[in-house]
C-alpha cells in the first residue's frame, strides 16, 4: 500500500502531481479554456444566482477554503463568507433560501460538518458538497456537488486532498463566472496554469533533500514556529501551521502578515524562528516590507519566494525558491513545503507520521 515509502503521508505529498491531474481529469479544456463540472451542470444558474456562498468546513479543508474564498468573489462577484462548521453552529448563523451552502469534507463523515449541512438543508439553501470520498454522508446529503477524484487519503494529516480541494474549488469559481466575458482572459490565464501545476508541483518536490536539512539545522526542538503569509497565502500560512502542529507537536501559528505590527512582532527576535509566504502577487511589496519589520528585529526568516528571487534577500536568510504560478493558484505550491517540514520535523522525533497522537482522520463525533 505505501509501495517505497516509509509513510502514507510521504507518498501522498508525492501523489500530488497526480492527484492534481485526476481531479481536473475530464473537467478542462485546455485547448477552449472552458470546464465542465457535470455535478453541478443542472444547479449552476440557481447558483449564480444565489444572494451570498457561505463555505463551511474543519480543519484543513476549512483551509481550502479559505485559500479560494478571494479568486471565488473576483471571478463572480458573489459575497463568500468562510465558517467553520462548529462556530456556524455554536451560533446560529442566520441562514436563507437564497444561500449556497457549499461543504468541503475530504471523509465527508465529519460530524461538526454534518450538522451544519443539516442545519442548512432545514432552511432550504442550496447545498454543495466539495468531497473526495464517493457516497459519503456529506456526498449524499448535498443537493449537488463535486468529487476532487484525489484517490483515498490515509495519513491523518490532510496533504493530496487539500491541494485537490484547492484545485476543485477554483474550478467551481471558473465555472460560475464562464458567462462573464470581461474576465475571460484572468479565466484563461488560470486555466492555463492549472495545466502546468502538475510539472511545477514535481519542481517542488524537489526541494525535499534541502528541506530535510534544514528541518535538522534551524527548525528542529524549537518551542514555537511563525509562518506568515497574507492575501493568497494567508490562508497557506495557516495550513502550514497546522500540519506542524498535528504531526511534530511543534507550536506554530500562521499569522497574517499584516497584523504583524499589531502585537504578534512582540515575539520576534534571533530565537524565533519563521516561515514567511514571499512569492510574487500584488502583495508582495507588503510582504516585504513585513520581512523588514522582522529583520529589523534581529528576526532570522525563512522565506519561500518564487525561483530567482532568492538572491535578492541577505544571503544569511535561508530560501525556499518555487516556481511562479497565477496568483490564485500559488498557494498550491507553496504548502508543498510546508507539508515536507512538518513531516520531516515529525520522522526525526520518532512520531508515527500516519496515526499522530490524539487525531483521527474523520472525527464522527461533535
Ligand atoms: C460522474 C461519475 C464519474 C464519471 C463521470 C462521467 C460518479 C461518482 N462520478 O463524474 O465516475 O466518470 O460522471 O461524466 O459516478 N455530488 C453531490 N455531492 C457531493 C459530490 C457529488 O451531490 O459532495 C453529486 C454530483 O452532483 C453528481 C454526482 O454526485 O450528481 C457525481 O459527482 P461527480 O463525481 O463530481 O460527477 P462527475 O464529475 O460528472
Ligand atoms: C480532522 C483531520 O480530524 O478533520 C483533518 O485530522 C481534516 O486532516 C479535518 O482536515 C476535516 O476532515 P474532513 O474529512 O471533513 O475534511
Amino acid at each position: 500500500m505505501k509501495g517505497e515509502f516509509p509513510h502514507f503521508m510521504l507518498k501522498e505529498i508525492y501523489e500530488q502531481p497526480d492527484s492534481v491531474v485526476n481531479t481536473m481529469r475530464g473537467r478542462v479544456d485546455f485547448e477552449n479554456n472552458t470546464i465542465k463540472l457535470g455535478g453541478l451542470r443542472t444547479l449552476l444558474t440557481t447558483i449564480r444566482r444565489c444572494r451570498r456562498i457561505i463555505m463551511i468546513a474543519c480543519g484543513t479543508s476549512y483551509h481550502s477554503c479559505l485559500a479560494t474564498r478571494q479568486i471565488f468573489e473576483e471571478l463572480t462577484e458573489i459575497p463568500v463568507s468562510v465558517e467553520l462548521a462548529s462556530d456556524f453552529l455554536d451560533r446560529r448563523s442566520p441562514v436563507f433560501r437564497d444561500d449556497v451552502c457549499v461543504f468541503v469534507s475530504q471523509s465527508g463523515e465529519t460530524a461538526d460538518s454534518i450538522l451544519a449541512l443539516k442545519y442548512c438543508n432545514e432552511r432550504g439553501a442550496l447545498t454543495v458538497g466539495i468531497v473526495n470520498s464517493v457516497g459519503s454522508t456529506i456526498s449524499r446529503m448535498t443537493s449537488c456537488g463535486v468529487h476532487i477524484n484525489a484517490g483515498p487519503e490515509i495519513g491523518v494529516a490532510s496533504t493530496k486532498a487539500y491541494t485537490s480541494q484547492f484545485v476543485a474549488l477554483v474550478m467551481m469559481a471558473l465555472i460560475l463566472s464562464d458567462d462573464t466575458l470581461s474576465r475571460s482572459e484572468r479565466r484563461r490565464d488560470i486555466i492555463q496554469a492549472l495545466g502546468n501545476l502538475s510539472d511545477q508541483i514535481k519542481k517542488v518536490l524537489q526541494l525535499n533533500d534541502k528541506i530535510k536539512l534544514m528541518c535538522d539545522d534551524v527548525l528542529a526542538d524549537q518551542k514555537s514556529l511563525l509562518l506568515l503569509g497574507r492575501g493568497y497565502q494567508h490562508a497557506t500560512a495557516l495550513e502550514g501551521a497546522l500540519k506542524i502542529k498535528e504531526i511534530s507537536y511543534m507550536h506554530s501559528e500562521g499569522v497574517l502578515a499584516g497584523e504583524l505590527k499589531h502585537g504578534v512582532l512582540a515575539l520576534v527576535d534571533e530565537n524565533l524562528p519563521m516561515i514567511v509566504m514571499a512569492t510574487r502577487d500584488s502583495l508582495f511589496p507588503k510582504v516585504l516590507s513585513s520581512i523588514n519589520q522582522v529583520v529589523a528585529r534581529s528576526g532570522n526568516p525563512i522565506i519561500i519566494c518564487n525561483e530567482g528571487d532568492g538572491d535578492r534577500f541577505d544571503p544569511k536568510y535561508r530560501t525556499l525558491e518555487v516556481p511562479a504560478t497565477v496568483d490564485c493558484l500559488q498557494g498550491v505550491l507553496n504548502v508543498i513545503p510546508l507539508q515536507l517540514i512538518s513531516y520531516w520535523l515529525a520522522v526525526r522525533q520518532g512520531i508515527d507520521v500516519d496515526f499522530p497522537r490524539n487525531l483521527a482522520k474523520s472525527v464522527t463525533v461533535e
